[in-house]
C-alpha cells in the first residue's frame, strides 16, 4: 500500500475517487467548497435537497463528477461539526474506506487532513488515514476455500490544502503505514488456529523477522533444553502438560547509536492455546483460548512496526511461548515450583497460567539492565468485567512510566485505564505452604495478577497491560483486533523523542 501526498486545485486532480469528508448542517470545508465552485454545486445541491444525510458513517458515492478531474466522489458524513471527535473521525474513514474497497478502483485521494478536531495535528490525521486503510482492508481467509474478492485499492493519496502541511503528512503516513502493517501482523498470529501457531511457529516468526531485517534484529530462541538449564521452571512448569514444547524467544533491535544506552524492554504472554490446564476451563467458547497468545502477537506487530520505522532507540523484545494442556505431566494444583528469580509459587490454580510464565521472562529480563519493562497479556477474565473491551487494563511500580503509557495511548488512539497496584492488595497472594501462591481469590483478580508479577520486577521501572478485553472481538465479528500495537509503537517513538530532548540539553 502506498500513501503519498498532494497538493492543488482539487478540482483538477485526476484520480478513479476523490473522497470527501462532509459535516452535517455545517459550511463545506475547503476542499468540497473548492469542488463546489468548479461542479454547479453539485455537492451543495446533493445536501440542499437531502439527497445526501451527513450523518456520521454515512457514505454516497457520485459515479460521474462532470467538469471535474476526478472520476468519482465519495462524500464521507461526518456527523454535526462540534460532536466531530476522534471516534467519530476513525469511524468516517472506516466507513469511506469500507466502501472503496467494494469499489473496482486501484487509488483514490482523501481530504481528510483538513477536518478540524481539537489538539489533532495533519500528521495524526495522515496517520489514522493509513491505520483505516489497513484496518479496512484487513482479510484472513487463509482457510477458506472460497476467497471473498481482494480490494483493488493500491494507493491511498493525502490530499493537504497548504504547502507547509505536506511534510507533516508524508511522516504522519509514514508511521500509520508501519504501525497499521504491524497491527495486521499481530491479527493474523492472533487469528492463526493453535494447531498451527505453536510455540515452535511463534519462535520460527521470530527467525523469519530476523532474517528479514537485514541484520536490524538479532534473534535467540531458548529451547525447553536451555530453559531447564537457566533454571526457568516456572515457564516450563505451564507447558509440561502439552506436546509441544515450550519456547523463550528473544529479539533484540539495537536503533540508538549508543549500543550500550539502556533498552526498553516489551514481554509478551504467549500462550498458544489455554485449557486451563488441570484446572479445565468449562467448555463454552474454549476456542477463543487460541487468542491468549495476543500479547505477544502484540510484541511481534511492535518488533514489525520498529524495523519499518527504524527509531533511535535500543529495544530488547521477549516472548513467553507455551501450552497449557492438561496430561499426565501437567502441573496440578499444589505443585510448588521454584522460580527462576528463586522465589517458590504454589500453584493454587493451573488456569492462571499466564503469570507463571510472565515471572520467569520478567526475571530473565533483569540481564539487560532495562530503562523500562512493559508486559503485554490476555492475563485476567476480570480485565473484561472491569473494563469492557474499549480500555486495556494499565498497572504499573512506577507512576512516570504509567503516564508515558497512558500517554502513547491518547496519541495512538489506542487508549489504556491506570489501576491500582497498593501493597495492600499483595497479601492476597499469601500461601500456607510456599513464597507467594499464583491466585489472589475473587476480589480485583486484574490487580492480584499483576501484584504477582510485580514481585518479579522490583529492579527496573515496569508496567504491566491486561488486554484481556481488548486483544480480540468475539461473536460475529470474531477475530484478533491487533490492539495494542498502536500503543506500544507510539511509547517507543516517544521515547526516542525524550531521548533527543536529553542530547539537546547536554
Ligand atoms: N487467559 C486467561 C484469561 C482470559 C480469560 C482472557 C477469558 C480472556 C478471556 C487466563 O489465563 C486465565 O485463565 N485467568 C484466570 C485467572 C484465575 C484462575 C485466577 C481467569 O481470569 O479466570
Ligand atoms: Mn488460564
Ligand atoms: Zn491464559
Amino acid at each position: 500500500m502506498e500513501f503519498p501526498v498532494k497538493t492543488g486545485n482539487p478540482a483538477k486532480i485526476e484520480t478513479a475517487c476523490l473522497v470527501i469528508p462532509v459535516f452535517k448542517e455545517a459550511e463545506l470545508l475547503p476542499t468540497a467548497a473548492r469542488l463546489d465552485d468548479a461542479s454547479e454545486k453539485l455537492i451543495g445541491q446533493l445536501l440542499e435537497r437531502g439527497d445526501f444525510d451527513a450523518k456520521l458513517g454515512n457514505v454516497q458515492l457520485i459515479p460521474f463528477a462532470p467538469g471535474l478531474g476526478t472520476e468519482r466522489l465519495l462524500l464521507v458524513g461526518l456527523g454535526e461539526r462540534d460532536k466531530c471527535q476522534e471516534a467519530g473521525f476513525r469511524k468516517a474513514l472506516d466507513a469511506a474506506l469500507g466502501a472503496l474497497a467494494g469499489l473496482p478502483v486501484d487509488d483514490c485521494v482523501m481530504a481528510f487532513t483538513e477536518v478540524p478536531l481539537a489538539e489533532r495535528d495533519v500528521a495524526w490525521k495522515a496517520r489514522m488515514v493509513a491505520e483505516a486503510t489497513h484496518r479496512t482492508l484487513y482479510r484472513f481467509d487463509e482457510f477458506k476455500s472460497e476467497k471473498a474478492p481482494t480490494p483493488r485499492l493500491e494507493r491511498v493519496t493525502l490530499l493537504v490544502s497548504e504547502d507547509g502541511d505536506a511534510a507533516a503528512a508524508g511522516e504522519g503516513a509514514r508511521i500509520g503505514d508501519a504501525v497499521g502493517e504491524g497491527i495486521d501482523y499481530t491479527r493474523t498470529l492472533g487469528n492463526l488456529p493453535a494447531n498451527v501457531c505453536t510455540p515452535r511457529y511463534l519462535a520460527d516468526q521470530a527467525e523469519a523477522l530476523g532474517q528479514a531485517s537485514g541484520g536490524a534484529l538479532e534473534v535467540e530462541i531458548l529451547d525447553e533444553e536451555a530453559l531447564e538449564a537457566l533454571g526457568a521452571n516456572t515457564l516450563l512448569s505451564v507447558g509440561r502438560g502439552s506436546a509441544e514444547p515450550s519456547r523463550l524467544i528473544v529479539m533484540k533491535y539495537q536503533g540508538a547509536e549508543d549500543p550500550d544506552e539502556a533498552p526498553h524492554v516489551l514481554i509478551g504472554k504467549g500462550i498458544t492455546f489455554d485449557t486451563g490446564g488441570i484446572s479445565l476451563k468449562p467448555g463454552e467458547a474454549m476456542d477463543e483460548m487460541k487468542f491468549d497468545m495476543c500479547g505477544a502477537a502484540s510484541v511481534f506487530g511492535t518488533v514489525k512496526a520498529t524495523l519499518a520505522i527504524r527509531p533511535s532507540i535500543n529495544l530488547v523484545a521477549i516472548v513467553a511461548a507455551a501450552e497449557n494442556m492438561p496430561d499426565g505431566r501437567a502441573t496440578k494444583p499444589g505443585d510448588i515450583i521454584k522460580t527462576l528469580k528463586g522465589l517458590s509459587v504454589e500453584v493454587l490454580n493451573t488456569d492462571a497460567e499466564g503469570r507463571l510464565v510472565l515471572c520467569d521472562a520478567l526475571t530473565y529480563a533483569e540481564r539487560f539492565e532495562p530503562a523500562s519493562v512493559v508486559d503485554i497479556a490476555t492475563l485476567t477474565g476480570a480485565a473484561i468485567i472491569a473494563l469492557g473491551h474499549h480500555a486495556s487494563g494499565l498497572l504499573s511500580n512506577d507512576d512516570d512510566l504509567a503516564l508515558d503509557l497512558l500517554e502513547a495511548g491518547e496519541t495512538a488512539w489506542d487508549r489504556a485505564w491506570h489501576l491500582p497496584l497498593w501493597d495492600e492488595y499483595q497479601e492476597q497472594l499469601d500461601s500456607n505452604f510456599a513464597d507467594l501462591a499464583n491466585i489472589g481469590g475473587r476480589p480485583a483478580g486484574t490487580i492480584t495478577a499483576a501484584c504477582f508479577l510485580s514481585r518479579f520486577a522490583d529492579t527496573f521501572p515496569w508496567a504491566h497491560l491486561d488486554i484481556a478485553g481488548t486483544a480480540w472481538a468475539s461473536g460475529k465479528q470474531k477475530g484478533a483486533s491487533g490492539r495494542p500495537v498502536g500503543l506500544l509503537t507510539q511509547y517507543l517513538l516517544d521515547r526516542e523523542a525524550d531521548a533527543s530532548v536529553e542530547t539537546e540539553a547536554s
